[in-house]
């Protein structure tokens, strides 16, 4: 582990030291070298308390649930039930019938366009996106436009990655009938105004949809608050397991929806002439879900709100203008996605470096970042490059970890002169 100072405290006094402590894969080596992990927006690490409660559920209490009246069914099913109080009060949704256990983010946005989106979109109608998107908000709407004979329009972003709200506005129209944006961009980390995305999306008669797969994490999230339709989220980056992740949707909409996939758990009765839907949330939970993964997405959550959300806004905030600062004083490096509304992302490039280069070297020195198109290509496209270095910042991560990300790429700097 690299030498961090005993106890790391921001204004706000979340003791960063005691964090890093918590993760096991923190303490370990790369090519011999302390593991600097600056990948957290392709997928955070797992305290140990997280790790601990999924191998709980397998050793004390794993059963299906929903289906048996043995004592172990009823164990497991309560705490899957407790799970989805847990993400409820996470999102501020006003009832737990209102989340729907999924994969992740991904299933949560394909959900909402298979069963609300065929219903509700036809030929000539529209679906609006911005060109911030990761690909699981553009190809879901892009497959139901292609069936439905409908139009997929996208609300440009300018220099800084920064949606045009004017042009957002003015792509708003009566054909409109889903909105569906992201929180915080993965590939830029540029936060959209989504209360006003919302209020806009209402008064053109659209829905909206949030995908918050990158905010989750960083900001506290009230669906109430920003009166969205349906959000998203994924539980592997919010130091939950991956495979399992949330879509809040409000009951009146996924009251009129029709299920997603078929299979048990989800059907009030069947027969071979016709089946029946159970009551909401099941409706939309066909199969055995990821029992032991919920429950440990629900304690990574409690575990998360444990050190204070705001506090860790605050310190990544922190990291986010140290980062920059840091990165944008190294010759021939350039920051892409300059938001003054930004939230853990430091994506860049550097003159005569690939990306793919800059993340190979860094591995050698231990410092794990991801790099790429980020599954998001129409940005990449939107700044004429093919992809980026990008270093993602998470709770546990230091002053110490960016000195040693901008060490590295001096290395790098160093290699390729
Ligand atoms: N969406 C993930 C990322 O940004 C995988 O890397």
């Amino acid at each position: 582990m690299s030498a961090q100072p005993d106890s790391i405290r921001t204004p706000e006094a979340l003791d960063v030291a005691a964090v890093r402590r918590e993760f096991p894969l923190l303490q370990t080596t790369v090519h011999g070298k302390p593991l600097v992990y600056l990948d957290s927006a392709a997928s955070a690490q797992k305290p140990q308390v997280v790790i601990d409660a999924e191998r709980d559920v397998y050793e004390r209490y794993y059963s299906n649930i929903h289906r048996g009246v043995h004592q172990l069914s009823v164990l497991a099913t309560d705490a899957y039930e407790r799970a989805r109080a847990r993400v409820q009060h996470f999102l501020g949704a006003r009832e737990a019938r209102e989340i729907l256990f999924v994969r992740g983010a991904t299933e949560a946005i394909n959900l909402v366009a298979q069963t609300y989106g065929r219903r509700n979109v036809g030929a000539g109608d529209e679906v609006l996106i911005t060109g911030l998107e990761h690909h699981s908000n553009i190809v879901p709407w892009q497959m139901l436009c292609e069936e439905k004979g409908a139009t997929l329009k996208v609300a440009p972003i300018d220099d800084a990655g920064v949606v045009d709200m004017a042009a957002f506005e003015g792509l708003l129209g009566p054909r409109t009938r889903i909105v569906s944006v992201s929180h915080v961009s993965n590939a830029l980390g540029t936060i959209n105004p989504v209360e006003r995305m919302t209020e806009r999306a209402h008064a053109a008669g659209a829905v909206i949809v949030i995908d918050g797969a990158q905010a989750a994490p960083h900001l506290a999230i009230d669906v109430e608050r920003i009166g969205c339709d349906f959000y998203a989220f994924s539980g592997h980056k919010v130091y939950g397991p991956s495979g399992v992740g949330a879509l809040y949707g409000r009951a009146a909409l996924l009251e009129a929806m029709p299920p997603w996939q078929g299979g048990g758990d989800m059907i009030s009765s069947v027969t071979f002439e016709k089946s029946t839907w159970a009551e909401l949330p099941h409706k939309f939970e066909a199969g055995t879900p990821n029992v032991a993964g919920t429950i440990a997405l629900a304690v990574a959550i409690e575990w998360l709100e444990g050190l204070g959300l705001e506090a860790v806004a605050a310190h990544e905030d922190e990291l986010l203008a140290y980062g920059t600062e840091l990165l944008s004083a190294i010759p021939g490096l350039r920051l892409v996605g300059t938001a003054p509304d930004k939230a853990g992302v430091l994506s860049f490039v550097l003159d005569g470096v690939h990306p793919h280069d800059i993340g190979t070297i860094l591995d050698y020195e231990g410092v794990a970042i991801r790099t790429g198109h980020h599954c998001a290509q129409p940005v990449m496209d939107r700044y004429g490059i093919p992809a980026t270095a990008r270093a993602s910042l998470a709770c546990f991560n230091t002053r110490e970890d960016l000195d040693a990300l901008a060490r590295g790429i001096g290395k790098v700097q160093e290699m390729f002169k």
